[in-house]
């Protein structure tokens, strides 16, 4: 890393998402990287505070070295594809800062995701309105038609190939990188190197800086791991016990992300081998 001003500049790297498939442990682990900053906070420029400009975008950064990549994540941009302003005014930030941009999609297995989402909500909407939801099923499950609905939000976000094909028309393969939800859990290492990789940053991660904590059934990680035991695992509501779904919703569900997922793996070239 080259010494210089430190300064806030634009990310060159991008997490857009998916929403609850591990969005925040890969932003963490990477910013235990000396060669990463990252903005904490979830920003939301291109799908909500774009009217407030690149510069309002800069100030949301952290403070950077010349040689260091900054990056953000906003889960939500990937499913914002329905007019596809999204996209486009990524793809034209991307040209203001010369094409560098690299983005990061990290997916699940659509129906666990449906279950982590429904979770999610379900919990929020108790602490804070003292609101409790209905079971999953009145939300992903049309009664009349006795089929999976595929308007639910909590569904179709699942649906990736829909918003890939947007994706895919404004940035190359070599732009995108595809993470893979579970492969970020049981095999943190591997699957963080291939991220090193895309992102061209010099080889920093080990075995060391993960471990498997017991008690949370997920990895945690170990920023200086050769000097000092200090350690860090994400909040409790990351990893957390998933409200109980039936059998039958459950292979309703699979069997209706099926074609899409298969679809998916032929776009974006890369075989998750979801049930
Ligand atoms: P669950 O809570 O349903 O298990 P996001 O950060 O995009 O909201 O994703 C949350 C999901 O990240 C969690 O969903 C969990 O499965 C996954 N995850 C991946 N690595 C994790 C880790 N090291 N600690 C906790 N959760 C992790």
């Amino acid at each position: 890393m080259k010494a210089g001003e430190k300064k806030k500049r634009h990310p060159t790297a991008i997490i857009l998402g998916v929403k609850k498939a591990g969005t925040r442990a890969l932003l963490d682990i990477l910013r235990m990287h000396p060669n990463v900053v990252g903005a904490t906070k979830e920003i939301y420029f291109f799908n909500g505070h774009y009217h407030k400009g690149l510069e309002w975008y800069r100030e949301q950064m952290p403070l950077s070295l010349p040689g260091q990549i900054t990056i953000e994540k906003s889960p939500t941009y990937f499913t914002s594809t329905h007019n596809v302003a999204t996209v486009e005014r990524m793809y034209r930030f991307s040209k203001v800062i010369s094409g560098e941009i690299k983005l990061l999609v990290v997916v699940r297995d659509p129906t666990e995701r449906a279950l982590s989402d429904y979770t999610d909500t379900k919990m929020r909407l108790k602490r804070h309105e003292g609101v409790e939801m209905e079971p999953i099923e009145t939300y992903v499950l049309n009664k009349v038609r006795n089929a999976v609905e595929n308007t639910s939000s909590i569904v179709k976000t699942g649906i990736y190939s829909l918003y890939m094909e947007k994706w895919a028309q404004y940035f190359t393969k070599e732009q995108l990188h595809f993470v893979s939800g579970e492969a970020l859990v049981y095999r943190t290492f591997e699957e963080i190197t291939l991220v090193e990789k895309f992102l061209n940053l010099t080889p920093y991660f080990t075995r060391k800086h993960f471990y498997f904590n017991k008690r949370k059934r997920f990895p945690c990680f170990i920023p200086n791991p050769d000097k000092s035991k200090k350690h860090f695992c994400l909040p409790a509501n990351k990893g957390r016990k998933h409200t109980t779904i039936s059998n039958i919703t459950k292979e309703l569900l699979r069997a209706f992300y099926r074609p899409h997922n298969e679809y998916f793996y032929q776009i974006c070239g890369k075989n998750f081998k979801w049930p």
